[in-house]
């Protein structure tokens, strides 16, 4: 079971994501996820991982509307005449006629409403099903919605110890999703950390597994990454862990 959030026009993306920078072997490890579960995969330019992710997709054997597949932007292709081209690459090194999300990287001199033009016209070319952004501030979104283009997802860091609060919370009261990106990123407060301890216990699972369950409690998608296969199926068995409402309250006020 991998529950889905409404996105925008009547798609919907798996609340769980597979993560995919710096993995070692990304066509392998994206393979064992779809194998697990996972239909929902996370790259960007910036990854340079597009061709083992498409290869990885293929191998798989599942169909391609059965997966939902996000890249990224970045800088040097940004600007409105690099888009286009850039959409068309990526399309190529994936091996697929299509990306279910595209986002902005981060923000990097381009104007947002520049570039999300450029790729509001990719999605009106079919090549695209949905826009979006990453690393944007609560003031950057606000920017964003303002040019009245579907933006529907930011991508931001957000775990036990980065909680960037003020933005996911502006972005959920105007129907902008919230991923969560390096979502068990080890760290933490200390406070935070033990009370995840303990609540692995309790629920007889991992700190990992509480930690996305938490996540997807509070409504966000999560994305994390791993090498190992064993991490890869445990984090994606997060699913089906539902934390008690004070628990989540408590891992909230743990910060
Ligand atoms: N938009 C952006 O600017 C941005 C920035 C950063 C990341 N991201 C996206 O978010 C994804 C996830 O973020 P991330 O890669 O930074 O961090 P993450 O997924 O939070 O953490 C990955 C690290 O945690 C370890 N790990 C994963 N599951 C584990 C488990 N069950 N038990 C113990 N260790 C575990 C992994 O090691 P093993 O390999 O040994 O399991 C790896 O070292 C990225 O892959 C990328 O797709 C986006």
């Amino acid at each position: 079971m991998n529950k889905t959030l409404p996105l925008v026009d009547n798609i919907h993306i798996p609340q769980m994501g597979f993560g995919t920078w710096a993995l070692k072997d990304a066509k392998q490890a994206t393979l064992h996820a779809l194998q697990t579960g996972y239909r929902h995969l996370d790259t960007a330019d910036y990854y340079h991982n597009h061709t083992e992710v498409g290869q990885a997709m293929k191998d798989s054997g599942l169909r391609r509307e059965d997966i939902f597949l996000v890249t990224k932007l970045y800088g040097s292709t940004l600007a409105s005449a690099k888009v286009g081209p850039a959409v068309d690459r990526f399309l190529k090194e994936l091996g697929t006629d299509y990306i279910d999300l595209l986002l902005i990287h981060w923000l990097s001199g381009t104007p947002a409403e520049e570039s999300l033009a450029a790729m509001e016209e990719t999605r009106a070319a079919g090549k695209v099903r949905a826009i979006g952004v990453s690393n944007f501030e609560a003031e950057d979104m606000r920017a964003a919605l303002a040019t009245g283009l579907p933006v529907c997802n930011n991508q931001i860091e957000y775990n036990l110890e980065v909680r960037a609060d003020d933005v996911a919370e502006f972005c959920l009261a105007n129907n902008v999703t919230v991923t969560a990106y390096s979502p068990v990123k080890v760290g933490g407060r200390a406070k935070a950390r033990k009370l995840v301890a303990n609540l692995a216990e309790a629920y007889d699972s991992t700190p990992e597994q509480v930690t996305l369950a938490w996540l997807m409690a509070k409504g966000f998608i999560v994305i994390p990454r791993s090498n190992n296969p064993k991490h890869i199926d445990s984090n994606f068995r997060s699913l089906e862990l539902t934390l008690k409402k004070e628990d989540v309250a408590a891992l909230d006020a743990s910060a």
